[in-house]
């Protein structure tokens, strides 16, 4: 089964920054970042492309190192850390509309996170782990196909499945709405609603939300590197482009260095509406 079983430390944050700050390629990427993510929260990371979202959520992991502050997982300064099954990560996709593609290191770091030991015959916790898993996502039934006959919808919850197959405390997902069909984004609420309901810490990176919306309890908004807004379940306009018409208060123009504030989240939040 995939249930998570309590921890002591059910009040300790499962991953922190704490005064972050990011260089890649020699050029300032986050800065000033002081995030924390709550036991069993679902926190949802929005901002515009290239605002460091997935940066962030990498930083959090401990996959990408800070040049200030401090990087705590399951509260172990991230120098000591070694739970790594108790992370599961579904990278961004390659085919994903923007930004900086997985790279072979990103996948492996993800396989990584696993609780197989390898050069070792699967255990039968090893087998059911991997059956629980493709049965959250819904596809047993496509349990010997190959992924490339899958849609894009059903490869992205294979890789969920990947990811669940470690039954995560902590399971971050990098834009996994993005290019998939509004079904296979409602069947991927409703999984990640079931592993809510285990305790799974769930962290979502999204340009929107869609579907997923109404499982968010906090949202995190990326702009130039910095956190702009953490708080309550808000809407925001994260895009400049004018043929992406976002819902929200009638006459606000989409600003890529603005996002707006609108109404609290509700159970119809990120679809989108006629303009
Ligand atoms: N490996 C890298 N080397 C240099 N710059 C990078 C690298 N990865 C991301 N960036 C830059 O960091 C910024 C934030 O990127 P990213 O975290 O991917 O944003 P988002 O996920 O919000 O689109 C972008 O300007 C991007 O070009
Ligand atoms: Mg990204």
């Amino acid at each position: 089964m995939l249930v998570n079983s309590p921890h002591a430390d059910a009040d300790l944050p499962v991953a922190e920054i704490r005064d972050g700050a990011v260089e890649l390629g020699g050029r300032p990427i986050l800065r000033g970042i002081d995030v924390s993510v709550r036991r069993g929260e679902v926190l949802a990371v929005l901002g515009a492309n290239g605002s460091g979202k997935s940066t962030l959520v990498r930083t959090m992991m401990g996959l990408v190192p800070t040049v200030r502050g401090q990087v705590r997982l399951f509260d172990v300064p991230r120098q000591d850390f070694h739970d790594w099954h108790r992370i599961g990560f579904v990278p961004q996709r390659v085919t994903a509309a923007s930004g900086v593609p997985a790279s072979v290191r990103e996948v492996v770091a993800s396989g990584r996170l696993s609780r197989r030991r390898p050069f070792l015959p699967p255990r039968r916790a090893d087998r059911d782990a991997v059956e629980d898993a493709i049965a959250a996502v819904g596809l047993t039934g496509k349990a010997r196909d190959g992924v490339a006959t899958l849609s894009g919808g059903q490869q992205q919850r294979v890789l969920i499945a990947r990811a669940l197959a470690s039954v995560p405390d902590l399971l971050v997902l990098d834009e996994p709405t993005a290019g998939v069909d509004v079904s296979s984004q409602q069947a991927l609420a409703d999984t990640l609603r079931t592993l809510v309901l285990r305790g799974v810490t769930i962290v979502l990176v999204a340009h929107e939300l869609g579907p997923l919306g109404g499982l968010v309890d906090r949202t995190l908004v990326m702009r130039d590197g910095r956190v702009a807004y953490d708080g309550p379940p808000i809407d925001v306009f994260t895009d400049a482009d004018p043929f992406h018409v976002h819902h929200g208060e009638p006459g606000r123009t989409a600003d890529a260095h603005t996002p707006a504030v609108a109404s609290p989240l509700d159970l119809t939040h990120g679809r989108e509406e006629q303009p």
